[in-house]
């Protein structure tokens, strides 16, 4: 298949339109997308991935009176739009337009994402448009255009070429349906800011839905999720250092983390020694969590592709950006 790869949003919106697929990128990761529209697209999309009938999409649109159209909003739906959106909030709303992709559920997830060229394009698309994370089931979400095109030129209609991602993670997504407002993925959007709109949300403890046995409130959250192929190792500080400083060069093995610059490494070699060709493979500094979340998946994709076989994460610090990032972390090393 030819794929159109271009910046000419009013190109990419006449495929939605036509019911083709579409990859862009969101100021989180990647997305491929259809027409919510358009059921017959909307099911090539979980084809190309490989995706579990049973997990629903995400519809991205361009404004919240579009979502408030097709959904009942309420007030406090509309009270976290305005502050969070255009950005990497997801909410799960009651659905009003029961032609909307997926026909069978009530719910609808809905979010706007920040890039105004993107925005343009789902509004040419006479959206909503549709979209699960650019990547095959199972794998981590893409933020590189050179590894979307590695994996879907040739595969899907198009690819708008726009603003790469840059907070890296997938969106936060909140539930507004059920009893009470309920924290299903976290994200940059943290729950101490959605709690002072949302002052009742319930926010999951670490594996609170193991330990009730209930079903998952996110169909997405049962499945494995966001792991490389490599195993991962989420390390201390301590540990990650002693790793590093331990490491046997013939071995493949690579590190993301803050703490390189004090290590000296065997043989009285310091970080700063090794060749940077070789550095630049194996190692990804990072200077803060939300620097971490940005450059995890990319790196997650760059040491399978090199074929390295183990990964040391460093824990993210405590504070700003850490809930969303220590998430997708467990989540990479859990089986
Ligand atoms: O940042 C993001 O959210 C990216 C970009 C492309 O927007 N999208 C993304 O989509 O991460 P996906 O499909 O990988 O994750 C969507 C999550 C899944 O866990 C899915 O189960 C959940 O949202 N979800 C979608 N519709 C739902 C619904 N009606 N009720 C409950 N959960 C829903
Ligand atoms: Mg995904």
């Amino acid at each position: 298949m030819k794929t159109l790869i271009s910046s000419d949003v009013r190109l990419l919106a006449n495929l939605i339109q036509e019911g083709k697929v579409v990859v862009f990128p969101t100021e989180t990761v990647y997305g491929i997308g259809a027409s919510t529209r358009l059921e017959s697209a909307c099911l090539r999309v979980y084809e190309i991935k490989g995706r579990p009938k049973d997990n629903p999409l995400i519809a991205h649109f361009h404004s919240i009176e579009s979502i408030a159209a097709v959904c009942e909003l309420g007030e406090v739906g509309r009270a976290l739009l305005e502050r969070f959106s255009p950005g990497p909030l997801t909410l799960i709303l009651p659905k009003k337009d029961k032609s909307l992709f997926p026909k069978e559920l009530d719910t609808l997830a809905v979010r706007i994402p920040k890039n105004p060229v993107v925005r343009e394009w789902i509004e040419l698309s006479r959206g909503p448009v549709s979209a699960p994370s650019a990547n095959l089931s199972g794998r981590p979400s893409l933020t590189k255009l050179s590894d979307v095109l590695r994996y879907f030129d040739g595969v899907v209609d198009g690819i708008l070429v726009a603003e790469e991602p840059s907070f890296g993670i997938e969106s936060t997504v909140v539930s507004l349906v059920g009893k009470s407002p309920a924290l299903l993925r976290p994200g940059s959007i943290e729950s101490n800011e959605l709690l002072k709109i949302l002052p009742k949300l319930w926010i999951p403890g670490p594996g609170s839905q193991k330990e009730t046995g209930s079903v998952p409130l996110s169909p997405g959250t049962k499945y494995k999720h966001y792991a490389p192929t490599a195993r991962v190792i989420l390390a201390s500080k301590e540990e990650f250092e002693f790793s590093l400083k331990t490491m046997n060069e013939s071995k493949s093995t690579a590190w993301i983390g803050f703490s390189f610059e004090e290590i000296e490494l065997n043989e009285g070699k310091k970080f700063g020694d090794l060749h940077p060709i070789f550095k630049s493979d194996r190692f990804c500094f990072v200077s803060s969590n939300e620097d971490y979340a940005a450059k995890l998946y990319a790196f997650f994709e760059s040491c399978d592709f090199a074929g390295f076989d183990t990964i040391f994460c460093e824990v993210p610090k405590p504070g700003k950006g850490e809930e969303g990032l220590r998430n997708r972390l467990e989540k990479a090393i859990s089986i």
